[in-house]
Protein backbone atom coordinates (compact mmCIF):
# COMPACT_ATOMS: atom_id res chain seq x y z
CA UNK A 1 0.00 0.00 0.00
CA UNK A 2 2.63 2.60 1.15
CA UNK A 3 4.84 1.55 -2.13
CA UNK A 4 2.03 3.86 -3.80
CA UNK A 5 2.87 6.87 -1.94
CA UNK A 6 4.71 9.64 -3.41
CA UNK A 7 5.20 11.62 -0.03
CA UNK A 8 3.88 12.38 3.12
CA UNK A 9 1.99 15.86 2.91
CA UNK A 10 0.34 15.87 6.65
CA UNK A 11 1.72 13.29 9.42
CA UNK A 12 -0.22 12.22 11.86
CA UNK A 13 1.37 14.83 14.49
CA UNK A 14 0.35 17.51 12.25
CA UNK A 15 -3.41 16.90 11.59
CA UNK A 16 -3.33 15.68 15.32
CA UNK A 17 -2.40 19.17 16.37
CA UNK A 18 -4.34 20.42 13.64
CA UNK A 19 -7.15 18.56 14.78
CA UNK A 20 -6.89 19.75 18.61
CA UNK A 21 -6.95 23.56 17.22
CA UNK A 22 -10.44 23.25 15.30
CA UNK A 23 -11.98 21.53 17.97
CA UNK A 24 -10.72 23.73 20.18
CA UNK A 25 -12.66 27.04 17.91
CA UNK A 26 -15.77 24.75 17.74
CA UNK A 27 -15.78 24.41 21.86
CA UNK A 28 -15.81 28.07 21.97
CA UNK A 29 -18.52 28.64 19.87
CA UNK A 30 -21.01 25.69 20.27
CA UNK A 31 -20.45 24.78 24.32
CA UNK A 32 -24.57 25.28 24.88
CA UNK A 33 -26.10 25.17 21.36
CA UNK A 34 -26.21 21.51 21.46
CA UNK A 35 -25.17 21.27 18.01
CA UNK A 36 -25.50 18.78 15.49
CA UNK A 37 -22.56 17.66 13.49
CA UNK A 38 -22.73 16.61 10.07
CA UNK A 39 -20.40 14.70 7.99
CA UNK A 40 -20.63 13.53 4.82
CA UNK A 41 -19.59 9.86 4.20
CA UNK A 42 -16.91 8.13 3.70
CA UNK A 43 -14.13 10.23 3.31
CA UNK A 44 -14.96 12.13 6.70
CA UNK A 45 -15.01 9.84 8.87
CA UNK A 46 -11.72 9.76 10.79
CA UNK A 47 -11.77 13.32 10.71
CA UNK A 48 -15.29 13.07 12.01
CA UNK A 49 -14.57 10.58 15.11
CA UNK A 50 -11.38 12.41 16.33
CA UNK A 51 -13.41 15.93 15.90
CA UNK A 52 -16.93 14.35 18.08
CA UNK A 53 -14.45 12.71 20.98
CA UNK A 54 -13.21 16.51 21.52
CA UNK A 55 -16.39 18.07 21.59
CA UNK A 56 -17.36 18.30 26.12
CA UNK A 57 -20.87 19.57 25.87
CA UNK A 58 -23.67 17.97 24.36
CA UNK A 59 -24.11 17.49 20.82
CA UNK A 60 -25.49 15.01 17.88
CA UNK A 61 -24.28 13.79 14.90
CA UNK A 62 -25.48 12.07 11.68
CA UNK A 63 -23.83 11.75 8.42
CA UNK A 64 -24.89 12.32 4.55
CA UNK A 65 -23.72 10.46 1.82
CA UNK A 66 -23.28 12.07 -1.79
CA UNK A 67 -22.49 10.51 -4.94
CA UNK A 68 -19.14 12.84 -5.96
CA UNK A 69 -16.10 11.32 -7.23
CA UNK A 70 -17.51 8.18 -8.31
CA UNK A 71 -14.47 5.85 -8.92
CA UNK A 72 -12.10 7.63 -11.00
CA UNK A 73 -10.43 11.10 -9.81
CA UNK A 74 -12.37 13.57 -11.67
CA UNK A 75 -15.53 14.58 -10.78
CA UNK A 76 -18.62 14.47 -12.66
CA UNK A 77 -20.77 18.08 -11.63
CA UNK A 78 -23.60 15.97 -10.54
CA UNK A 79 -24.21 15.28 -6.54
CA UNK A 80 -26.97 13.57 -5.76
CA UNK A 81 -27.69 12.51 -2.09
CA UNK A 82 -27.54 8.71 -1.81
CA UNK A 83 -27.93 8.91 2.38
CA UNK A 84 -29.82 11.33 3.83
CA UNK A 85 -29.17 12.55 7.67
CA UNK A 86 -31.96 11.30 10.02
CA UNK A 87 -32.17 14.35 12.22
CA UNK A 88 -35.01 17.17 11.97
CA UNK A 89 -32.21 20.33 11.98
CA UNK A 90 -35.15 22.73 11.54
CA UNK A 91 -33.69 25.41 14.42
CA UNK A 92 -30.89 23.54 15.12
CA UNK A 93 -26.87 24.68 15.20
CA UNK A 94 -25.52 22.55 12.50
CA UNK A 95 -22.11 22.72 11.85
CA UNK A 96 -21.56 20.12 8.42
CA UNK A 97 -17.18 18.65 8.93
CA UNK A 98 -15.70 17.54 5.69
CA UNK A 99 -12.68 16.02 4.41
CA UNK A 100 -11.73 17.95 1.59
CA UNK A 101 -12.76 21.34 -0.36
CA UNK A 102 -11.96 20.84 -3.65
CA UNK A 103 -13.73 21.62 -6.48
CA UNK A 104 -17.02 22.77 -4.43
CA UNK A 105 -19.26 21.32 -6.08
CA UNK A 106 -20.27 18.94 -2.93
CA UNK A 107 -19.73 20.74 0.06
CA UNK A 108 -22.19 23.35 -1.88
CA UNK A 109 -24.77 20.88 -2.91
CA UNK A 110 -24.89 19.81 0.65
CA UNK A 111 -24.78 23.30 2.25
CA UNK A 112 -27.72 24.28 0.18
CA UNK A 113 -29.69 21.27 0.68
CA UNK A 114 -29.41 21.63 4.54
CA UNK A 115 -30.01 25.33 4.49
CA UNK A 116 -33.57 24.33 2.75
CA UNK A 117 -33.82 22.39 5.95
CA UNK A 118 -34.31 25.99 7.72
CA UNK A 119 -31.42 25.21 10.47
CA UNK A 120 -30.99 28.00 12.94
CA UNK A 121 -27.06 28.04 11.90
CA UNK A 122 -24.97 26.12 9.96
CA UNK A 123 -21.31 26.63 9.48
CA UNK A 124 -18.63 24.08 7.98
CA UNK A 125 -15.36 23.17 9.65
CA UNK A 126 -12.81 21.38 6.35
CA UNK A 127 -9.86 19.68 7.19
CA UNK A 128 -8.19 20.06 3.89
CA UNK A 129 -8.90 22.73 1.26
CA UNK A 130 -7.46 22.17 -1.97
CA UNK A 131 -8.57 26.47 -3.63
CA UNK A 132 -6.32 25.59 -7.29
CA UNK A 133 -9.04 23.29 -7.89
CA UNK A 134 -12.18 25.62 -6.95
CA UNK A 135 -14.36 25.49 -10.35
CA UNK A 136 -15.41 28.85 -11.44
CA UNK A 137 -18.88 30.83 -9.72
CA UNK A 138 -17.86 28.39 -6.25
CA UNK A 139 -18.07 31.20 -3.97
CA UNK A 140 -18.73 29.27 -0.54
CA UNK A 141 -16.23 30.08 2.36
CA UNK A 142 -15.74 27.05 5.04
CA UNK A 143 -15.80 29.14 8.35
CA UNK A 144 -13.08 26.68 9.60
CA UNK A 145 -9.71 25.46 7.37
CA UNK A 146 -7.27 22.76 8.51
CA UNK A 147 -4.79 23.16 6.05
CA UNK A 148 -4.60 24.82 2.90
CA UNK A 149 -2.84 21.78 0.32
CA UNK A 150 -1.57 21.80 -3.12
CA UNK A 151 -3.35 20.31 -6.43
CA UNK A 152 -2.45 16.82 -5.86
CA UNK A 153 -4.58 13.86 -5.36
CA UNK A 154 -4.64 12.98 -1.54
CA UNK A 155 -4.86 9.53 0.57
CA UNK A 156 -5.47 8.58 3.74
CA UNK A 157 -6.83 9.40 7.16
CA UNK A 158 -10.20 8.87 5.41
CA UNK A 159 -9.26 10.37 2.05
CA UNK A 160 -9.56 7.48 -0.65
CA UNK A 161 -8.41 6.25 -4.15
CA UNK A 162 -11.01 3.65 -5.82
CA UNK A 163 -12.02 2.94 -2.05
CA UNK A 164 -8.48 1.97 -0.92
CA UNK A 165 -5.95 3.94 1.06
CA UNK A 166 -8.44 5.62 3.99
CA UNK A 167 -6.87 3.75 6.97
CA UNK A 168 -3.38 5.36 6.22
CA UNK A 169 -2.79 7.50 9.59
CA UNK A 170 -1.34 10.39 7.68
CA UNK A 171 -2.41 12.05 4.44
CA UNK A 172 -0.27 11.13 1.51
CA UNK A 173 0.49 12.30 -2.06
CA UNK A 174 -0.30 9.41 -4.65
CA UNK A 175 1.93 8.74 -7.21
CA UNK A 176 0.45 9.94 -10.33
CA UNK A 177 0.94 6.82 -12.12
CA UNK A 178 -1.56 5.32 -9.58
CA UNK A 179 -4.12 6.79 -10.88
CA UNK A 180 -3.29 7.85 -14.21
CA UNK A 181 -2.89 4.14 -15.23
P1 LIG B 1 -15.53 18.51 -4.56
O1 LIG B 1 -16.99 18.30 -4.74
O2 LIG B 1 -14.79 18.51 -5.85
O3 LIG B 1 -15.17 19.70 -3.69
O4 LIG B 1 -14.95 17.20 -3.92
C1 LIG B 1 -15.17 16.83 -2.67
C2 LIG B 1 -14.99 15.34 -2.51
O5 LIG B 1 -14.14 14.76 -3.51
C3 LIG B 1 -14.30 15.11 -1.20
O6 LIG B 1 -15.24 15.02 -0.16
C4 LIG B 1 -13.52 13.85 -1.46
O7 LIG B 1 -14.32 12.74 -1.16
C5 LIG B 1 -13.20 13.88 -2.93
N1 LIG B 1 -11.83 14.39 -3.19
C6 LIG B 1 -11.47 15.61 -3.63
N2 LIG B 1 -10.14 15.74 -3.73
C7 LIG B 1 -9.62 14.57 -3.29
C8 LIG B 1 -8.27 14.08 -3.13
O8 LIG B 1 -7.25 14.74 -3.36
N3 LIG B 1 -8.18 12.82 -2.66
C9 LIG B 1 -9.24 12.04 -2.35
N4 LIG B 1 -10.51 12.46 -2.49
C10 LIG B 1 -10.69 13.72 -2.96
MG1 LIG C 1 -15.92 13.56 1.10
Amino acid sequence: MEKNIKKVLLSQEQIEAKVEELAGYLRAEYADKNPIFIGVLKGVVIFFADMVRKMNFPCEIDFMCISSYGAGATTTGNVMVKKDISADIKGRHVVILEDIYDTGNSLTFVRDYLLSKEPASLKICTLLDKPERRKPGVTLKPEYVGFTIPNEFVVGYGLDFNEQYRNLPYIGVLKPEVYEK
